[in-house]
């Protein structure tokens, strides 16, 4: 059976956390800026790229998923998770000999909103989705994402 687009973006934002945990233990625990840079870039990388294939390829899709109320709320939270992601990278920038409280507040900040978006995309977003989209077009859909993500 065709795996549905909720599967698939369960397992991609479990990779997605999957980064976010190394960069949290990287500054929980070790306390290396270059680490903790090297981390970020890693995690925002691929955050970056979920953003664009939920943004211009899924909720672009067509006219019906971009005017649902649910995308609005998902385009504004990407928005709010990029702007405390910017505070992040400059904070991790800041010289010192300890990583700045900023960092971890943030860094705080973010992981529980991404925890609030991911549970309205999993739990809403995807699987109405799932059961609205004609067949069809929901295959064209998830092979427009597989070969954005495989690249
Ligand atoms: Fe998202
Ligand atoms: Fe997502």
């Amino acid at each position: 059976m065709q795996e549905t687009l909720t599967d698939m973006m369960i397992r991609e934002h479990g990779k997605m956390f999957g980064l976010l945990g190394k960069f949290r233990f990287q500054i929980d625990h070790l306390g290396n800026r270059q680490s903790a840079m090297k981390s970020y870039e890693s995690f925002e990388k691929f955050h970056k790229e979920h953003i664009f294939v939920e943004e211009k390829i899924i909720i672009k899709y067509n006219n019906k998923i971009k005017n649902l109320e649910m995308a609005k709320v998902i385009l504004k939270q990407h928005k709010e998770l990029e702007k405390i992601s910017q505070n992040i990278i400059k904070q991790t920038q800041k010289k010192g000999p300890i990583l700045p409280d900023e960092l971890f507040t943030q860094a705080n900040k973010l992981q529980q909103m991404l925890i609030a978006h991911v549970k309205l995309e999993e739990s809403q977003f995807y699987p109405f989705l799932d059961k609205d989209l004609p067949e069809n077009e929901k295959k064209a859909l998830i092979e427009q994402i597989l070969k954005k993500l495989e690249v």
